[in-house]
């Protein structure tokens, strides 16, 4: 999605702006653009492509100055194209923005009857047009800002400077934007790792927030004027937590951080001696008491909230609905007095989780944040959070996250099971030791990879695969046909390996890869039987499996193995290799790994 980024400051604006533009370049775009504030003239250039291009673009000279905005564009409204690109124009006002505005055909067709004329496709251009007409009203920058925001309808994120005065306004509703604080410097930004290496202060600006930077104190406003206090929180995460480290992409970097980050995700919360579970801001009676568990949140973090059901389900015997955030709040759910809603997602920021959360609070259920982003809207907004501690995850491909998501999960169930005394302090003291086994046996995966590279091999002009698995590895493999189809472009279906029979068999000969996860539980049998179906119509198995001498071994394409651990956290330790599958694949055709055609890391449009 977009990425904003802006600077007051001390230093020239210009470098610093587009270091930062780098580092949002996760979040997937299409086009880049700047502006530089100097003496009372801004200067901008915007293009379609990569940041780098506009590097260049800029280089040959003329931005010189203190204050800023830049941009990066993930297309809705209008195609990629320079003219489409931020910042977009009007009169001497200049605005960037992230965001969708509903209204905007309305607006355009009002401005246009009033002799304003547009240049873009985009529904961001009629910002500054509306900031201008209500500059030449005669009300000051910061008022004019907030009465065209007041007219607009949707989700924004935006920075708006003018020529006449060195003051950077910036807004949000509905969309991410922090305000870094610096020594004698401030900056927005769309998101933590734009910024971290210059300041680790940040204010979270809430929902129809307006700051205005000057030289001198920030002040924060709602959008009537009126003065709003932020607290100033500091961050822990480093920049160099968001650089590669010398690993070719972030994604195969954050791969490798597994066995860390879900060692992170853990501590301080478990303690295996007692059986205990601590965590930080939940609310006990509404969790402990809960009726029926709604788990709900977009691809990736959808997938853990199936293999949070199986946990719950099987072990607690509390029932547990799963959804789609997108499709949640329009089917009109029976959520009821003492459910409890558990929304999942590492940005925090997914529109339609957001949405999805707002839904559960209308209707006067608990809400609980599992999120790996402090600070983010889902983390600041749900009655309850609590946090992956990944750290920051800069590949679009989501890996970490979900592990250590599954990891949250899992110590969630122990610590109802130990509540509500549907699991002994014996079984939860074994499960915790268990727990704590897992970033070893992650790593020992991690260690013997090699052969996941070579299989990788054939399969560069493969078109389609189909994955399979069976109970709480079914979403496992959901899992790992998105890594597979969202970073390589070839296609990948997932299906519940007993499903396979009623459809996906036909798609099945000579030329078709089929992954399939069987480990060895209580599914080994039936699904050595779907292995023998595939194997009947020639397709080519890769076999991923916890069992030393599985009885398909010699009869399939490849086998790969992993350590044994109980069955609820089997998927933290089969999707690995998956992981893996896709990354080396999507490397070896030379695909862009880390920001993939078409997506965006954090989606914060609808
Ligand atoms: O930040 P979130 O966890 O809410 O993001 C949800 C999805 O957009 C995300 O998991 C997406 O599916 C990833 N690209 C998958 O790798």
């Amino acid at each position: 999605m977009c990425g904003i980024v802006g600077y007051l400051g001390n230093k020239q604006a210009c470098d610093i702006l587009i270091d930062a533009l780098k580092r949002l370049e996760y979040r997937g775009y299409d086009s880049a653009g700047i502006a530089v504030w100097d003496n009372g003239a801004i200067a901008t250039a915007r293009q379609e492509g990569k940041v780098d291009d506009l590097r260049k673009a800029v280089s040959a000279g003329g931005f010189k100055g203190t204050l800023g905005l830049a941009h990066t564009r993930w297309a809705t409204h209008g195609m990629p194209s320079e003219r489409n690109a931020h910042p977009h124009t009007a009169g001497d006002v200049t605005v960037v923005h992230n965001g969708i505005i509903e209204n905007y055909i309305e607006i355009k067709e009002r401005l246009r009857k009033e002799g304003h004329t547009f240049l873009s496709d985009t529904d961001t251009e009629v910002i500054p047009h509306l900031v201008m007409r209500h500059v030449e009203e005669g009300r000051d920058f910061a008022d004019a800002a907030r009465a065209a925001l007041r007219e607009l309808k949707g989700s924004y994120a935006v920075g708006i400077i003018r020529e006449k005065e060195r003051t950077l306004v910036a807004a949000k509703k509905e969309s991410p934007l922090i305000v870094g604080i610096g020594d004698e410097e401030y900056f927005i930004a769309s998101d933590v790792p734009a910024i971290l290496d210059r300041t680790k202060r940040f204010i979270f600006l809430e929902d129809n927030d307006v700051v205005i930077l000057r030289d001198g104190l920030p002040v924060i406003t709602d959008m009537e004027g009126n003065p709003v206090e932020r607290a100033v929180s500091t961050i822990t995460w480093t920049g160099a937590m968001a650089e590669k480290g010398g690993y070719k992409h972030f994604m195969l970097k954050e791969i490798f951080e597994q066995p860390r980050a879900i060692a992170d995700t853990l501590i301080g919360r478990v303690t295996e001696e007692d059986g205990q579970l601590e965590f930080e801001d939940l609310s006990l009676p509404d969790l402990a008491k809960a009726r029926k568990i709604w788990m709900v949140a977009c691809g990736t973090s959808y997938h853990a909230c199936m293999i949070g059901k199986h946990m719950i389900e099987a072990n607690l015997r509390i029932p547990v609905e799963t959804d789609i955030a997108s499709e949640f709040r329009y089917r009109n759910p029976i959520l009821e007095k003492g459910d409890v809603l558990v929304l999942i997602s590492q940005s925090g920021e997914t529109a339609d989780t957001i949405a999805a959360m707002k839904e559960g609070k209308k209707r006067g259920i608990y809400t609980l944040g599992v999120c790996n982003v402090v600070g983010s809207t889902l983390a600041r907004e749900c009655d309850g959070v609590v946090f992956t501690h990944a750290g920051p995850e800069i590949g679009v491909a989501s890996t970490k996250a979900f592990t250590t998501q599954i990891s949250v999960l899992y110590m969630l169930m122990l610590y109802i099971g130990g509540k509500l005394h549907k699991m002994d302090r014996t079984r939860i003291k074994e499960n915790i030791r268990e727990m704590r086994t897992i970033p070893h046996k992650v790593q020992a995966i991690l260690n013997g990879s090699g052969s996941i590279e070579e299989a990788a091999r054939s399969f560069l002009t493969v078109k389609d695969f189909l994955y399979l698995g069976r109970g709480i590895n079914y979403p496992a493999v959901q899992e790992g046909a998105l890594k597979l189809k969202e970073i390589s472009y070839i296609h990948a279906e997932a299906y519940a390996a007993g499903e396979m029979k009623h459809g996906p068999i036909a798609l099945i000969d000579e030329n078709l890869p089929v992954v399939v996860v069987s480990p060895n539980d209580s599914t080994y049998r039936k699904t050595c039987a779907n292995i023998e179906e595939v194997l009947a119509r020639r397709g080519k198995v890769l076999l991923f499996t916890d069992h030393e001498s599985h009885e398909m071994a010699s009869r399939v394409e490849s086998v790969f193995t992993f350590p044994s651990t109980t069955y609820e956290l089997q998927p933290v330790l089969s999707v690995i290799p998956l992981q893996l599958l896709a990354y080396h694949i999507a490397n070896l055709l030379g695909t862009d790994v880390d920001q993939p055609r078409n997506l965006a890391k954090s989606v914060t449009v609808e």
